[in-house]
């Protein structure tokens, strides 16, 4: 096969949690953009549907949905409705992800329980209900989106709740790696740093300039520039990689 072929992604069908801003949004347009339909999954319905309505644009099917990825009901809810409209599933993209700078000794029981039902607990009920239909195509893939704060302790923030997520996420992936290696579906992650979506704008100038001087590559990435990373692992171009959390950061973790 000519290599540039095993990276499209021709007659796939993708999900995309967080899928109307930010980072899901790039993500789900760059896997149309490598040929697969695209279900835009968010919890609020106008986000999703404008990218949908992107999608379409680019001559691919897109369904819009709303979607609380902590509620098992919603998420049983979600597979449902993809499956009603397309008859399979090939690719999951479980990007939804909240975050939130606090000391760990005044962490609240509420605001961990909230960070990790969404970054956490979401990407369990998404693996499960989508990989039980996986399992029974005897076929798919997924990608988590995790952070480069899986591996460190951010600084000058603290957000311990938050890198506690991210190093759960790392770790779920590997062994779902192993438990569905038999059933062909893949399980990877993706681990960026700091890259300029709403999440991250939010915390204004000061912070981006900090984060950018820690960068090796002394910049703030593009949410575009993991259009690339995502379609590499969702395509074939990958299929000897599973288990593997690929970074891509800006060289933030090398020094
Ligand atoms: N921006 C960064 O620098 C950065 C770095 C590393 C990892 N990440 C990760 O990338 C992912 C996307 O982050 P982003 O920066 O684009 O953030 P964002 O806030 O701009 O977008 C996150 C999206 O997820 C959606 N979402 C949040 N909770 C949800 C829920 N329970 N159910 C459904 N949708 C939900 C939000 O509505 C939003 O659309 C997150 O998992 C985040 O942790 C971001």
């Amino acid at each position: 096969m000519n290599v540039l072929s095993a990276f499209k992604l021709d007659g796939k069908t993708a999900i995309v949690t967080g899928g109307g801003q930010g980072l899901g949004r790039e993500l789900a347009l760059g896997l149309a953009e490598a040929g697969s339909d695209v279900v835009v999954v968010q919890r609020r319905i106008d986000l999703a549907e404008e990218t949908a309505q992107d999608i379409q644009k680019l001559g691919k099917k897109s369904l819009a949905l709303k979607v609380d990825v902590g509620q098992p009901e919603n998420v049983e809810g979600m597979v449902k409705q993809t499956l009603d409209k397309f008859g399979k599933i090939d690719i999951l993209v479980n990007n939804a992800g909240v975050s939130g700078w606090i000391p760990a000794e005044d962490l609240t029981l509420e605001e961990w329980n909230r960070v990790l039902t969404t970054n956490l607990t979401g990407i369990f009920l998404n693996c499960k209900y989508v990989g039980q239909q996986m399992i029974k195509q005897k076929s798919g893939n997924i990608i988590n989106i995790s952070s480069i704060s899986a591996f460190i302790a951010n600084h000058p923030q603290e957000q311990s709740h938050y890198n506690a997520s991210k190093g759960g996420v790392n770790t779920f992936t590997k062994c779902l790696a192993y438990e569905w290696a038999k059933h062909n579906i893949r399980v990877n992650a993706i681990a960026p740093g700091f890259v300029g979506t709403p999440m991250l704008k939010e915390a204004g100038e000061e912070m981006l300039n900090i984060w950018a001087t820690l960068n090796v590559q002394k910049r703030i990435g593009d949410p575009a520039e993991l259009k690339g990373v995502v379609v590499f692992l969702a395509s074939d171009a990958a299929s000897y990689i599973t288990g593997h959390i690929l970074v891509a950061d800006g060289g933030y973790l090398i020094w």
